[in-house]
């Protein structure tokens, strides 16, 4: 060793703005890995994702361009054939107007949240989220440097945020997420007061950022575009849940003129592009000879959904939010524990069933939540639902 190297490399400094939560359902999924070398009965239904691989015709145009095609770097906003294909996804589904050029393309609505994140906001500035919520927002957000502010949301209004939130606040917040469906809870928002936001936020001078990434799956509620109301705001998308193509990582915004240069540099410098592949693919997914495979899954998961509705109240979980739409089911658990994690932890070690303790998705509630998904298998969730009515765990003290 030269004497001028040490046994120990000193350690690389940390950023402070790299102090956020991590993701605790992380922390499940090991310990089901582990549960499942040991025993090899693990029952997922802590993942946030179809159990589905993409449909056949987008693996079908995978293998066709891997053949054909270089697959090097692309336009950073996405090659023309696929904003064309989202464009005409947008017209079909939510009847609205949006043309090629009010689309980008990024690695994952997650890269397309990151690049909006840095266009639209600087450091200080207020955007406001519902609590409870994806946690993703609020720590990457904190990374940025945002102030995030967390709208207690109830089921007075189905988790959603209203316009008496925001006018509560002591000054229009710079932006305000919206989910919906949304993810932890799986609420649809009103028409109507989606669209009030949309005014407010447009008359306020706030961005709305409406995340529209689980469109495609709802049960019997219908959803609209915030983009029906107003194109003052911006509309996330991706292929990632109703297309079943989580690792593709294909996503996009439809975006107001003035954001659209400042989002193509920064995810030109962020990203250079997103995945060639998963373009070709997303495009195939995108048209007609998809939805039959489509529409199917959503047909399972609205099974999956009338068996976990049948059986909830029987395992004595009768505290859900009305799961309008997505795969999942938000529970309140505190009749059984204060501590989700651990609960969760030992059911997993009980019976193999793998649920999401809430506390990634709500910091003030979520010990005493669980997220259930319904997008395996019925079987699978038949199975699970089982094992848990089995399990002393839901048994009340
Ligand atoms: C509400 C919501 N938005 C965004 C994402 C990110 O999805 P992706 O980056 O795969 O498009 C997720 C993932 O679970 C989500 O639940």
């Amino acid at each position: 060793m030269p004497p001028e190297q040490s046994a120990q490399p000193r350690a690389a400094r940390v950023s402070a703005r790299s102090a956020v939560e991590p993701f605790h359902v992380m922390e499940v999924l090991k310990a089901a890995a582990a549960r499942q070398r040991s025993h090899g009965d693990v029952l997922m239904l802590c993942a946030g994702q179809p159990s589905t691989p993409a449909p056949a015709v987008a693996r079908e145009a995978a293998i066709g361009v891997l053949d054909s095609d270089v697959l090097g770097y692309t336009e950073s906003s996405g090659i023309l054939p696929l904003r064309e294909a989202i464009a005409a996804h947008h017209r079909e589904t939510s009847g609205i107007e949006v043309s090629p050029e009010d689309v980008i393309v990024f690695p994952g609505s997650s890269g397309a949240f990151t690049a909006l994140f840095l266009a639209a906001f600087d450091t200080g500035d207020q955007v406001a989220m519902t609590r409870p919520g994806y946690p993703a927002y609020r720590n990457s957000l904190a990374a940025l440097g945002c102030e995030v502010l967390e709208l207690d949301c109830g089921p007075d209004t189905r988790f959603q945020p209203t316009v008496a939130m925001l006018e509560a606040l002591p000054q229009p917040p710079a932006g305000l997420i919206v989910a919906s469906p949304a993810n932890p809870t799986g609420t649809v928002i009103d028409p109507d007061v989606l669209a009030d936001l949309a005014r407010w936020c447009e008359e306020h001078g706030t961005l709305l950022v409406s995340d529209e990434i689980y469109h495609g799956l709802s049960y019997g509620r219908a959803t609209t575009s915030a983009w029906a109301t107003s194109r003052a705001g911006v509309v996330v998308g991706s292929v990632s849940k109703y297309f079943s193509m989580t690792g593709w990582r294909v996503g996009w915004l439809l975006a107001p003129p003035s954001l659209r240069r400042p989002l193509e540099v920064l995810t030109g410098n962020l990203n250079i592009c997103p995945p060639a592949i998963g373009q070709h693919a997303a495009i195939a997914a995108l048209g007609p000879d998809a939805r039959g495979e489509l529409d199917g899954h959503r047909e399972r998961y609205a099974a999956n959904r009338e068996l976990l509705l049948r059986r909830l109240p029987e395992l004595g979980l009768r505290d859900y939010a009305p799961p309008d739409g997505a795969f999942y089911a938000w529970c309140d658990i505190g009749h059984l524990t204060q501590d989700s994690v651990a609960w969760c932890r030992d059911l997993l070690d009980d019976c193999g069933v793998a649920l999401t303790p809430g506390v990634d998705f709500d910091t003030v509630e979520g010990h005493r939540k669980v997220r259930l998904s319904f997008a395996g298998s019925t079987t699978e969730v038949e199975e699970a639902l089982d094992r848990m009515a089995a399990s002393p765990l839901l048994q009340s003290p």
